[in-house]
């Protein structure tokens, strides 16, 4: 049976919802609690230091509001703060990581582009996912200024941002990749721009159902019509204005008339 306790996970602003969404659609029953940073956003060119002591207040406040389970949805917070958040907190702590290792199980020529924030790409995590999964594949990184900031004005569907984005993909395709991994939860937002743009025979690949995964095999919950409570809650919380990332949430989660709770931490 599920417990009372919810779930909760964070990212700098909203991106974090593309792995909420997975952990919904797998979990329906639990309550989900998740924080925006949006006042501290984007992360993705930030000293590892600052991203970790973000993370620290985030948890702190995340366990204030009784979660039984942290989930770090943010490459980018993952590869600067998830062992430390994992030694700092007594409960469990998922973390995103792009998708090497499903990426490595597709790809037919061995060619894999892996777009995601600077913090992430220069990361020890990411490294060591190309070292353990990439032994025999050529692996390009594309780090992706902009895009995060993107997503979080809500406003993706204009022809600088389809520009800023071919640039960036073009020297993946430049490259002969038939694999692209999205290794920032704020880009799937972005996937059907990025699957017209790449054409369908390139294969586009997340990490948000994985982590879905995962939380559920950590809960030992992984069947949700088990459960008695058919729908779970889920609230938001922001540091940043409600005012102004309400319409964003009501997009990303499609939904309308959310309520964001500003909270300054
Ligand atoms: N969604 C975060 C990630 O997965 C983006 C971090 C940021 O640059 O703000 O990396």
């Amino acid at each position: 049976m599920t417990s009372q306790r919810k779930i909760g996970l964070f990212d700098s602003g909203f991106g974090g919802l593309s792995v909420m969404r997975e952990v919904r659609r797998l979990l329906p029953a639990e309550d989900l609690v998740y924080f925006a940073d949006s006042a501290h956003c984007p992360y993705g060119a930030k000293p590892v230091e600052v991203i970790r002591e973000r993370a620290y207040a985030i948890c702190d406040f995340l366990i204030s509001q009784g979660v039984k389970l942290i989930v770090i949805a943010s490459n980018t917070t993952s590869a600067a703060a998830l062992e430390a958040v994992r030694e700092k907190y007594n409960m469990p702590v998922i973390g995103v990581e792009p998708a090497v290792k499903p990426a490595a199980a597709v790809t037919v020529n061995g060619k894999i582009g892996v777009i995601a924030t600077g913090v992430t790409l220069v990361g020890e995590r990411f490294n060591s996912l190309v070292k353990r999964y990439g032994t025999g594949l050529q692996i390009y990184a594309q780090p992706c200024p902009g895009l995060v900031e993107i997503v979080e004005s809500g406003r993706w569907d204009n022809e600088e941002t389809e520009g800023l984005i071919s640039g960036y993909l073009d020297k993946l395709l430049a490259k002969g990749v038939d694999t692209i991994i999205l290794g920032c939860t704020h880009y799937p937002f972005l996937r059907p721009l990025i699957e017209k743009l790449v054409g369908k025979d390139i294969k586009v690949i997340d990490s948000g159902e994985g982590v879905a995964r995962q939380v559920a095999r950590v809960l030992g919950n992984g069947f949700p019509e088990g459960n008695i409570r058919l729908a779970g809650s889920e609230s938001f919380f922001t540091s940043g204005n409600p005012k102004f990332v309400e319409p964003v949430l009501a997009l990303l989660w499609g939904k309308q008339g959310l309520q964001v709770t500003k909270k300054e931490i």
